[in-house]
């Protein structure tokens, strides 16, 4: 190896050093929070912690901020001071990640130590903390480093300050990590907390339905809606390799297509295998909002034997090819496509055109869907049916997509 490519990095590092020395920090990341209100909770936890001493103390420093109503559900958890402890010092990174960082980094990933790590309370890697940039560039993830089936929550939000490079401050959507509920993982979402979101989208991954769970993942409102269906819930989870295919069309919805998409792919009610094969008709979907226009929004489900099909108002089909998951109050289905309801075709090229001719709503039942709209609907099949084996067993760290 040239002695230049050994020296340069060293130098560089030096010379950075050198401005990060002891003494040259001088910040207050209490001073820094107080300007926003959102914050207070979590500036009193890194206070109440000791992180907000150490934080002060260190010269190079990247702080990722949770909101009041993150820390609310935090707070409900009534954690031990060591374990509270864990949750907000892995919070604190011990080196400089500002958005414009965040966004450059090689090859979108990167591992960063917390202040955990450096408490050395940290087993193993438990104090590193992963960061995923999605491909686009626009949105990164942290996650714990170990082993973990979670699929991650902390997605970057804002930047709320930065001084180069001594100290970032970010808010960020979730918690990085907290302790599990006991068995949390394996049950179902007993009642309508906003905590059970980890919850389903892991047990959609952890079931084979990694990359719908990505994209739900990614899209919060889905989440909640999702979530806030604990009276009972019925996933239809397009296999890997449909959702793979998709994800290009997917990009080009609005975020509003996006959403509707991806509830339309659940049913506010448990239906057990058997069940499902008794509807035979049609059931409303997450996505049906209300009795409002919920026209397109509907699935219908018949059963053809043994096999359950299932059709939308667009001309978009899919079968059941598996039941991943039956266990009261959830079930989860893998099909082999994505569904399409007919108001998602609306793309980002849509929305500059006039919007697409609606019929009146009392003969909304009467009419086919719209020609021009069907005709441009692809069929997001999966063709390559040797790679679903394969993405049977997905990977724990998701997701890639968006
Ligand atoms: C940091 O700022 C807070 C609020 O402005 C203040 O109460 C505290 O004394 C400051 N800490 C230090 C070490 O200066
Ligand atoms: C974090 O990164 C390490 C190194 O690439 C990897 O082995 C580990 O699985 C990652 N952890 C998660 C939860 O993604
Ligand atoms: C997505 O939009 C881009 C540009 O608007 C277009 O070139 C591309 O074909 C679209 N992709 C799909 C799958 O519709
Ligand atoms: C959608 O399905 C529900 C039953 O789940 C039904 O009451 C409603 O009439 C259906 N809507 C349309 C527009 O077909
Ligand atoms: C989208 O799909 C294409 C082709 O199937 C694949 O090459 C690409 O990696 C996918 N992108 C993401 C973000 O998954």
């Amino acid at each position: 190896m040239p002695l230049a490519a050994v020296l340069l990095p060293l130098l560089v590092l030096g010379a950075s050093s050198v401005c990060q020395g002891q003494g040259a920090a001088s910040h207050n990341i209490t001073a820094i929070l107080a300007a926003y209100p959102e914050f207070t909770d979590f500036s009193a936890a890194l206070v109440s912690t000791g992180a907000a001493a150490e934080i002060d103390r260190r010269s190079t420093v990247t702080v990722l901020a949770v909101d009041n109503a993150v820390m609310a559900r935090l707070k409900a958890q009534k954690l031990q001071l060591d374990d509270l402890q864990r949750v907000i010092y892995l919070h604190v990174l011990l080196d400089y990640f500002d958005a414009a960082k965040l966004g450059s980094i090689q090859g979108g990933f990167a591992q960063a130590a917390s202040l955990y790590q450096a408490s050395g309370k940290a087993q193993g890697s438990d104090g590193i903390v992963n960061i995923t940039v999605f491909p686009d560039g626009r949105v990164a993830a942290f996650t714990p480093s170990g082993p973990s089936n979670r699929l991650p929550t902390a997605f970057y939000q804002r930047s709320i300050k930065e001084q180069p490079y001594y100290i970032a401050v970010l808010q960020v959507r979730d918690l990085i990590w907290s302790p599990a509920p006991a068995d949390g993982v394996q049950a179902p979402p007993p009642a309508p907390q906003p905590d059970a979101a980890p919850g389903l989208t892991d047990l959609l991954s952890k079931n084979g339905c990694g990359g719908f769970a990505s994209l739900l993942a990614a899209t919060a409102d889905a989440v909640t809606k999702y979530d806030s269906s604990a009276a009972g819930l019925t996933v239809f989870c397009p296999a890997d390799e449909a959702v793979e295919a998709f994800n290009s069309t997917f990009k080009n919805l609005t975020a509003d297509a996006q959403l509707a998409l991806l509830l339309y792919h659940g049913v506010a009610e448990h239906y057990s295998a058997q069940s499902l094969k008794a509807i035979n008709g049609d059931v409303s979907t997450l996505a049906s909002d209300g009795s409002k226009n919920n026209n397109g929004y509907n699935l219908t489900i018949r059963a053809d034997g043994d096999t359950v099909k299932i059709s939308s108002a667009s001309a978009s089909a899919a079968t059941v090819t598996k039941t991943l998951l039956d266990k009261a109050p959830l079930s989860v289905y893998l099909i082999d496509a994505v569904l399409l309801p007919r108001r998602s075709l609306t793309t980002t090229r849509d929305t500059l055109r006039p919007p697409l001719r609606r019929p009146p709503r009392l003969h909304m039942h009467l009419h086919l869907p719209l020609r021009r709209s069907r005709r441009r609907l692809p069929l997001y099949r999966s063709r390559r049916r040797r790679r679903r084996r394969l993405h049977m067993h997905p990977h724990p760290h998701l997701p890639l997509l968006r």
